[in-house]
């Protein structure tokens, strides 16, 4: 069993809170893994060219192109995202978008493989990891968990952050605020979210290993999408 990591991040891995998340669930998955950080790959979102709809390969050349093998060979999904605007960052959401070129006719690669998806917000990861959900919802995929915690908004680290009026800190904390290595948030910090993302990877690695069934997790998950179609029209 192979799991597929992708950090959405730009940040540098080691001030990630993205990329610190994929990677704790993924070492507990206790299954072999491989982690990317897309932190400068450049990968267009999806041109609706349909030059995919054939063969169910992407005709855009960037640096997707050498993820699509990975993506096909792996199991499972480990995926996070940081929040930007209240969703999921552009960088992840291009790559994502670029999954339509498995979703053609009876092309079933990605059907009823797992994922667990990941969201930092300076705020709250929730709106990140829950379109992460959606988008594997869209290629049949069981999203088993969500783990999201809390990153340091920009405005800790970008020498405004005390006085800026429009930024997080003062936002949150009113104008007396002091930044300090101590009170900057940071994933490693927060023992109840690493603790999720541990639980994660164990949950995700035993659905992987105990008898995971490809084509019930396919009917669960197509199930459910129809259900939500439905309830939206
Ligand atoms: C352009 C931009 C927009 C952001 N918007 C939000 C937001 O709407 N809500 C939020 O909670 N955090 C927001 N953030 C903060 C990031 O989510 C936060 O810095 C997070 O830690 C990033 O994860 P990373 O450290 O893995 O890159 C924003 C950051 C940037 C750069």
């Amino acid at each position: 069993m192979k799991i597929l990591g992708i950090s959405g991040s730009q940040r540098k891995n080691k001030k990630s809170g993205v990329y610190k998340l994929v990677k704790t669930v993924l070492e507990n998955t206790g299954c072999e893994y491989e982690l990317i950080s897309l932190r400068g790959k450049k990968i267009n979102g999806c041109t609706a060219c349909l030059g995919c709809v054939k063969h169910n390969v992407c005709k855009v050349h960037d640096d997707m192109e050498p993820l699509r093998e990975k993506i096909l060979a792996a199991d499972a999904y480990v995926i996070g995202a940081p929040n930007f605007f209240s969703t999921l960052n552009a960088t992840t959401h291009a790559f994502l978008e670029r999954w339509y070129q498995f979703r053609h006719q009876t092309a079933e690669t990605q059907w009823g493989k797992l994922a667990v998806s990941v969201g930092v917000g300076g705020a709250s990861g929730a709106p990140a990891a829950k379109p992460i959900g959606m988008f594997m919802m869209y290629n049949f995929i069981e999203t088993v968990a969500a783990v999201t915690g809390q990153g340091a908004a920009c405005c800790y680290s970008c020498g405004y952050g005390e006085t800026c009026d429009v930024g997080a800190i003062r936002m949150t904390h009113g104008p007396d605020f002091k930044i300090t290595g101590e009170n900057t948030p940071c994933v490693t910090k927060q023992p109840e979210v690493m603790q999720a993302a541990a639980d994660a990877g164990k949950l995700l690695g035993k659905r992987l290993t105990t008898g995971h069934d490809r084509a019930k997790v396919t009917q669960k998950v197509q199930k459910q999408m129809s259900e939500l179609f439905r309830s939206s029209t």
